[in-house]
């Protein structure tokens, strides 16, 4: 079983986040010494190229799944079956203009999209690739769709719009007003998460209803239901990134109310599922089932901090600490990275036909949980530090706060040491797998 542009996508996935990895461990050596590397790549640059090679990799192994499921598992030959290889060099190419737009110091992007705003037009030529031969290819029993073929498409479209809307200060007239400027483009990344999001659940449901080989798992109203809610979450969700932009009230009303309902649902989705399966189900896909329920436990504790950051009140006091920077990357290796682990293990196991037993593994496994968990704590902790520096002591320098947060981000070093470890060791064996497939 072989489909050369969804395990390229993939392959460029795995190397994505190698280099992701790297870059953030640079930029953790960075927060103990600043002078690090401070020649040829400063933090301000380190964290671009961290954050988008993070991004690429959920971004890049999103697509390369969905290809895979769509032309290999389902079997249904896609419309036009030349551009997804036409989409990998449009995305291909456009990920070196983003590295050299790095390089050369062209950053005049902003936040996620740091580079040169001219390559957003490739960027969503190959999302309207992607969205055509999409549409064309499953468009047939539209009503009959299980929940990921909708979450799928919900996340095209929207990733395609919300891309255009974090752009939409390139207009000198919007860029005029601060309050709106700010608003939409906070507004923005908040929906451009949960596209990928409707992306990266969606295959959660599916790899799911394949383990437990009962399509029912993605056809029941409370999957219908999550993703209902997670439309709104799309929409609606995002308003305590604005917390602190003087916007009407009931919006952050609205928002806070509804950013509490979306995880709550996954879990009992997970929950339920793997209460459903049999010995034999959670056999046949061992590492999958296993990265599944790594998500379920980081869905639940994230849960936990985002009810937290999420109450206007608390967010007021962690807003632009390392608590927010725990949260996003709780939320991106926790949930998106474990998830989108399963989905190569699964892909893995068609491709070879044989299950990969959780031996192998073990000890990569419990490293990435475990550091994980106490990598984030540090982070957690350093943010209450950096808190109680900004609204609880007065005169104090920064140099203090920095000295007195040194210890922890040694501890913060430590396990990010690990946790590149274990992710290095899962990535470079699948990567192995699927290019001696593609060699084959
Ligand atoms: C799959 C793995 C990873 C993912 C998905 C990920 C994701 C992210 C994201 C989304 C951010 C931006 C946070 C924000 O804007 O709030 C970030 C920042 C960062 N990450 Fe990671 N990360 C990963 C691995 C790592 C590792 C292994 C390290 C260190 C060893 C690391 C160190 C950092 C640092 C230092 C920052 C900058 C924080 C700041 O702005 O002060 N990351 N990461």
């Amino acid at each position: 079983m072989k489909s050369k542009a969804s395990l390229l996508f993939i392959t460029f996935a795995l190397v994505a986040l190698l280099f992701g990895i790297l870059f953030g461990l640079f930029a953790t050596v960075q927060y103990i010494d600043p002078d690090f590397l401070k020649e040829y790549v400063p933090f301000s640059k380190m964290r671009p190229f961290h954050v988008t090679s993070i991004i690429s990799w959920i971004i890049l192994c999103a697509t390369g799944s969905i290809y895979f499921f769509i032309s290999k598992v389902e079997k249904i030959p896609f419309s036009l079956p030349k551009l997804p290889m036409i989409h990998l060099i449009v995305f291909f190419l456009t990920g070196i203009g983003i590295y050299i737009s790095y390089i050369t110091g062209n950053m005049e992007g902003r936040e996620y999209f740091a580079f040169t705003p001219i390559l957003l037009a490739p960027i969503l030529i190959g999302w309207v690739l992607f969205g055509i031969n999409y549409f064309i290819t499953i468009r047939k029993n539209i009503i009959n769709w299980p929940v990921y073929y909708w979450m799928w498409g919900t996340g095209i479209i929207f990733m395609i719009y919300h891309l255009c809307e974090a752009h939409l200060w390139l207009i000198p007239s919007f860029r005029e007003h601060f309050i709106k400027d700010m608003s939409v483009q906070w507004k923005s990344y908040g929906s451009f998460v949960g596209s990928w999001n409707m992306l990266v659940y969606g295959i959660g449901i599916y790899i799911m209803s394949k383990i437990k080989k009962d399509e029912s798992v993605a056809r029941k109203k409370t999957v219908f239901f999550f993703y209902f809610l997670g439309l709104i979450n799309l929409m609606l969700g995002w308003a305590h990134h604005t917390y602190i932009i003087p916007t009407e009230p009931w919006i952050r009303s609205l928002s806070y109310v509804v950013s509490m309902t979306e995880w709550i649902v996954l879990v009992h989705i997970i929950y339920s599922w793997k209460k459903s399966l049999s010995l034999k189900n959670k056999q046949d896909n061992c590492m999958a089932y296993k990265f599944l329920m790594a998500a379920d436990f980081w869905v639940f504790l994230n849960i936990i901090l985002a009810l937290l950051v999420s109450i206007p009140a608390i967010n007021f006091f962690t807003h632009g600490t390392h608590i927010t920077v725990a949260h996003s990357m709780g939320t991106t290796i926790g949930i998106n990275t474990t998830i989108l682990f399963a989905s190569v293990f699964f892909i893995v196991s068609k491709i070879r036909n044989e299950i990969l037993t959780f031996k192998n593994f073990k000890i990569s496994y419990y490293l990435f949980n475990v550091s994980l968990l106490l990598f984030l704590s540090a982070l957690f902790y350093a943010g209450v530090k950096r808190s109680n520096w900004m609204y609880f002591t007065k005169d104090l320098p920064f140099s203090e706060l920095q000295d007195s947060l040194y210890s922890t981000y040694i501890v913060f070093l430590i396990f990010g040491v690990c946790l590149v470890v274990a992710i290095s060791y899962l990535a470079t064996v699948l990567l192995k797998i699927v290019y001696n497939t593609l060699k084959a």
